[in-house]
């Protein structure tokens, strides 16, 4: 069975932007795959977090993965900082990556822009990253667009390893969802709905009540041109909506368009939010049980203990590759 590696980071709630583009794809995936899935808490404080907030986060992260079918079974669910090996590892192969080669992160780009001091872990993460996929030998790493660059970064860095010190690491794959690679903010939707922006006008997330939800979907950004088809460049809001529609009824958006072609915008609308409420309604039925029981612990406690010993022997090959460790 090939592996595959993901994560999510708990840098802000869960957005339906993280539901469409990361969770569903690792739930489809874990049929197929021996999966692996992971909370990055490490990453999350590459910019400023609250230390009460993000401890609650990191339970409730792995709570709504859980309630969004992401099944203990088949999966390996753990956290990042609970395993050494991922930083240890990160040395090494910052090591072996060019400040070149890491200046080139558009989202590093993007995101210091935001931050009055930026940290160093902010530029370094994508290297953090690439310890994450490479330390267990991922195949594939299903992740949205604005990721790919980091798992192409991961995928140089393995190359360059192994040529110099001979088969170590496994070079990964990103996998990019198909439909709705990117779900965009509804009061604008030229952005990525982000789970890190203030606004929280035009995000979903994924433990609004249903009330907000019909709100924040009535309310979103769309054209005066009233017609209702595809057309991301010149319909961004109208295409959003439809991707939604798309993602969630499992249907393809050439279906949706022809679905709601004879559609007002309003209707259009009523709809969309129908079909979030229903979905996010019975995730979020789910999440409580899985927030009040002790099951969350449990399933972390022994991801904590499996994947501490296969990141060991990776560490371990990789020390004695590079000249270190025992003498
Ligand atoms: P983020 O929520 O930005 O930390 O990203 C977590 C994962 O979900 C990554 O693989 C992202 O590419 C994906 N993701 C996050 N937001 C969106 C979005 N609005 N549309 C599609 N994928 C997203
Ligand atoms: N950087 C990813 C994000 O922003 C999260 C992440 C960290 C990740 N390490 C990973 C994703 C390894 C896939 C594989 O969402």
């Amino acid at each position: 069975m090939k592996r595959l590696l993901t994560g999510l980071q708990p840098s802000g709630e869960l957005t339906l932007g993280s539901l469409i583009g990361g969770i569903r794809q690792s739930v489809a995936f874990q049929e197929e795959y021996d999966s692996f899935i992971f909370v990055p808490d490490l990453h999350a404080i590459t910019v400023p977090q609250d230390p009460i907030l993000l401890r609650e986060r990191i339970k409730k992260n792995v709570a709504l993965y859980l309630a969004c079918g992401i099944d203990p079974t088949k999966n390996t669910i753990y956290l990042q900082s609970q395993n050494l090996y991922h930083t240890n590892l990160s040395w090494v192969l910052e090591c072996n990556t060019y400040m070149g080669e890491a200046s080139r992160m558009t989202q590093f780009k993007d995101k210091s822009k935001k931050q009055q001091n930026v940290a160093v872990g902010l530029f370094t993460y994508p290297i953090l990253m690439a310890a994450d996929i490479l330390l267990y030998d991922a195949d594939f790493v299903p992740v949205g667009v604005d990721q790919k660059q980091h798992v192409e970064l991961a995928r140089d860095i393995a190359t360059r390893f192994n040529n110099k010190y001979g088969d170590v690491f496994t070079i990964p794959e990103p996998l990019i969802p198909k439909v709705g690679a990117k779900i965009m903010n509804l009061q604008d939707p030229t952005r990525k709905m982000s789970k890190s922006d203030t606004d929280s006008k035009g995000i979903i997330f994924l433990l609004d009540s249903e009330e907000v939800i019909v709100k924040k979907i009535m309310s979103a950004v769309t054209d005066s041109d009233n017609k209702v088809y595809y057309d991301m460049e010149n319909k961004p809001g109208i295409s959003n909506l439809l991707t939604i529609y798309s993602a969630l009824s499992n249907m393809e958006i050439k279906e949706v368009e022809r679905k709601f072609s004879d559609s007002n915008y309003g209707n259009l609308k009523k709809e969309v939010a129908s079909l979030v409420v229903e979905t996010l309604l019975a995730i979020q039925e789910k999440y409580k049980s899985f927030m009040e029981g002790d099951t969350i612990e449990k399933i972390l406690e022994e991801g904590c203990i499996k994947t501490n010993k296969i990141a060991k022997e990776k560490y371990d090959s990789v020390l004695e590759k590079v000249g270190l460790g025992r003498v």
